[in-house]
């Protein structure tokens, strides 16, 4: 069936109580996954979720002519040793944010690309310009035509590209050119997000010479040719900060392992400043709610090591809990705070300024009602929200929550949450403008 045409059911109220493990990152294993076009032979790439990102990505690399696809419950093979077209468009291209990397990687490996402009949640222009520009310091020439990003190169060679936005996509679409380029590319005021260190070390392990991922300046010498080979996938970052999130927002007690807990610092620091109790492990962080009242807290999203973006509403979610006005500022996109009309519509009372920053009115008790998800994380705001409030809620616009979280329900449940999934028969009028 059509996530479209389904609907979550949550009975709010329960405090989640258990141990939740989590999967490997999809905004890794989106980059890894295209990554391994640049590659001559067998790539074994474990911890990949089973997210509908991630079969989109599977088809469009399959419609290169390469071979790719599940061997395993979380293991994808890929080999583009045969790979026959620089052409990656179609509609599957056009709806996740992640088919830009395709311009990097085809650039690097065939010396063009033929991309269609990538899609991705909506919230706000989402541009390409940085892309372009690192592939233009390398040599390369670009334009668009028709929807289309039409990049070319007699010969890639590496110099510094700076960017002028700190660009997770940008930063890990010019590593993938550069890797195979002549000579070096420096990349200045580079992304630090764990995804790029992760894109990094995959190349690393087939055979690139890539140093200083995770820090300001990443510095790519070019090698003739990458090798097949093994590389698991990390954990999923935004993934465990939901669960936690969601953990403090029940008032419950939950495990949350399989995780990389400095990943999660910026986070588990808010929490901690709430109130809310945190316990680290090597790989796992406990997170409990032993006080009867959170504290108000003010939160800004940064590029990593800040508080990250893709977080922003599900904590938004929680600050309606605490007791006191919070602010939250969005900080990286022009429009994410779009879902917040959902929220109020639950009973919270949340006033937008400017566009970046809500200003949220604590202590608001919520209460079920029909919402729709937005975009992907808003969409786990959503469920969070209705994880706490008074009585019924029902979820509209399942395809977004389908893209990032692989068994989102089956997870909740097992750790007591009320939650089914049901077919849409037919969607409520008052949700079809908000659609
Ligand atoms: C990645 O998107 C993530 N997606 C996003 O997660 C995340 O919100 C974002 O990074 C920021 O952390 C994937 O990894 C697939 P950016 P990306 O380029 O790479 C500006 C999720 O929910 N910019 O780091 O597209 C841009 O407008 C998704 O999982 C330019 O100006 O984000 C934004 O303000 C949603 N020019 C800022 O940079 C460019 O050429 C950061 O964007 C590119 C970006």
């Amino acid at each position: 069936m059509n996530t479209n045409d389904e609907k979550m059911v949550i009975l709010g109220g329960v405090p989640l109580h258990g141990e939740v493990k989590i999967s490997g990152a999809k905004n890794s294993a989106v980059a890894v996954l295209v990554a391994s076009i640049l590659v001559k032979g067998k790539c074994v790439i474990e911890n990949v979720p089973r997210v509908s990102d991630i079969y989109d990505l599977i088809g469009i690399i399959k419609s290169l002519g390469c071979e790719a696809g599940f061997v395993g419950d979380d293991v994808v093979e890929v080999d583009c040793t045969n790979i026959k077209t620089h052409v990656a468009t179609g509609a599957a291209v056009r709806k996740i944010r992640a088919s830009s990397y395709f311009m990097g990687a085809l650039l690097g490996r065939l010396g063009r690309a033929s991309v269609d402009l990538p899609g991705g949640c909506d919230f706000g222009v989402r541009p390409i310009d940085l892309h372009l520009k690192g592939f233009k310091a390398l040599g390369a020439e670009s334009d668009i035509e028709y929807g289309v990003v039409n990049i070319r190169a007699d010969r890639l060679t590496g110099d510094t590209v700076y960017m002028d936005v700190v660009s997770v996509g940008a930063t890990i679409d010019v590593m993938l050119a550069a890797v195979l380029a002549d000579g070096m590319t420096v990349i200045d005021s580079a992304a630090k997000e764990p995804h790029v260190v992760d894109v990094a070390n995959f190349l690393n392990s087939m055979g690139a010479n890539i140093r200083g991922a995770g820090t300001d300046v990443i510095k790519i010498r070019g090698v003739k040719e990458l090798h097949g080979g093994m590389f698991s996938v990390i954990p999923d970052q935004i993934e465990a900060g939901t669960f936690m999130i969601a953990a403090a927002a029940t008032g419950g007690d939950v495990v949350v392992n399989n995780i990389i807990p400095k990943h999660m610092e910026s986070l588990s620091a808010k929490l901690e400043e709430m109130g809310v109790g945190i316990d680290e492990y090597d790989e796992a962080i406990r997170v409990y709610v032993d006080k009867p009242e959170l504290r108000r807290c003010n939160v800004k999203t940064q590029p990593y090591p800040g508080f990250p973006t893709d977080l922003q509403p599900q904590m938004l979610v929680l600050l309606t809990k605490a007791k006191g006005n919070s602010t939250m500022t969005e900080n990286v996109w022009e429009n994410r705070l779009q879902y917040v009309g959902e929220l109020n519509r639950m009973g919270a009372s949340i006033t937008v300024e400017g566009g970046d920053m809500a200003i949220v009115e604590g202590g608001t008790p919520l209460t079920g009602a029909p919402v729709c998800a937005k975009d992907l994380r808003a969409g786990a705001a959503m469920v969070i929200a209705a994880l706490m409030a008074r009585g019924v809620t029902e979820i509209y616009n399942l395809k977004y929550i389908d893209r990032g979280y692989e068994d989102f329900e089956k997870k909740l449940k097992s750790l007591g949450a009320q939650i089914t999934r049901r077919c849409v028969n037919p969607m409520p009028e008052v949700l079809k403008a908000a659609k």
